[in-house]
């Protein structure tokens, strides 16, 4: 066993148990008379700890152990120390699909980051309505499985959720290993994925190209960085499948383009090229509804582009 797995065994129940202590040892409250001045001050100590956030009740151990990792070497602001906490901050959008909720992953007295964690529901799957052929296809374990999936049982559905999950895991690793503009995954586990925060560092996220109105220049380069992103995705053969103004964010003037599930591969999927079609209309539509010149968002041009770098003619 290498050393790591042994301080893993031996040392995670003791912190564990050092860390409920605290809430256990709270003082009974019947106590009565005078403290002593060291009970004050210990006192004092156990309510400051009860404020402290690693002990709000919503916080759990940091996941990465037991998770699936992203592509490394991992960007040096990954916290991989077991000791790290995750403090839930709350919600940053609600969807049907999913919710994604910001999240600090932090060492207590150390280091930390922000992350978003997108939580896949087990829910009725609109993307599995829009192609029902996608998850069956892929090879199941086990006929249970499979079985569980067609009949829809809540287990059933639960593994649809981590199917996505798993793809979006996937796609976002290809893409940031290629230098495209996309959150670096830090982690799956199960139906949740772990990824970098849009941000900045107060936990404000970035807005998404939707939400701006930029003036002339910006929205030049802005169009110049998405078609940039799309030749990098076409160079891998494949094209975002649901790309809009939605699901592209825009960081310091960057763009980063997220929600990546269903991405397509536009050579094995027959329906390739319509997506990578539509993913050009909807985009540039959205580009030249705010102004920029038709003859710069050529959606015919742009697609012929993008099949070509993907090796179609
Ligand atoms: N890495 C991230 N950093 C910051 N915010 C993020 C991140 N990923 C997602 N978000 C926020 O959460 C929203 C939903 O994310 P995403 O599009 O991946 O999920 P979704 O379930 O498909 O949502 P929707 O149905 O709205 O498209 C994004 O529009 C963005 O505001
Ligand atoms: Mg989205």
């Amino acid at each position: 066993m290498r050393k790591h797995d042994f301080d893993r065994i031996e040392n995670a129940p003791v912190r564990r148990k050092q860390r409920r202590a605290r809430f256990d040892d709270e003082p009974a409250p019947a106590r009565s008379g005078r403290l002593t001045e060291a009970e004050r001050v210990r006192l004092a100590d156990l309510r400051a700890d009860a404020y402290t956030e690693t002990d709000i009740p919503g916080d759990r151990w940091s996941t990465w152990d037991a998770a699936e990792h992203g592509p490394a070497p991992h960007p040096d602001w990954v916290i991989t120390d077991l000791a790290a906490v995750d403090t839930e901050l709350g919600v940053l959008k609600t969807g049907k699909e999913a919710e994604v909720h910001l999240l600090r992953r932090g060492i207590p007295g150390g280091r930390q980051s922000l992350l978003a964690a997108k939580r896949y529901r087990a829910a009725e799957h609109r993307m599995f309505h829009r192609d029902a052929g996608y998850l069956e296809g892929r090879r199941m374990r086990r006929s249970r499985e499979m079985r569980a999936i067609a009949t829809r049982t809540a287990f059933g559905r639960n593994l649809i959720a981590e199917q996505w999950a798993v793809a979006e895991f996937a796609a976002l690793g290809r893409l940031w290993e290629a230098g495209a503009p996309v959150p670096y995954p830090v982690q799956r586990d199960g139906t949740e994925l772990l990824l970098e925060f849009v941000g900045d560092a107060d936990g404000t996220a970035a807005p998404r190209l939707a939400q701006l109105r930029p003036d002339p220049d910006e929205l030049r380069d802005l169009w110049h960085q998405t078609t940039i992103a799309l030749e990098q995705l076409a160079a891998l053969g494949l094209t975002h499948g649901d790309l809009s103004a939605y699901n592209v964010m825009v960081h310091n003037g960057q763009i980063v383009l997220i929600d990546l599930p269903q991405v397509v591969d536009i050579v094995a999927n027959p329906r390739g090229l319509e997506f990578l079609a539509r993913d050009v209309r909807n985009i540039a539509g959205w580009f030249t509804g705010r102004g920029l010149p038709a003859d710069l968002a050529d959606v015919d041009a742009v697609t012929r582009e993008l099949r070509m770098t993907a090796g179609l003619r």
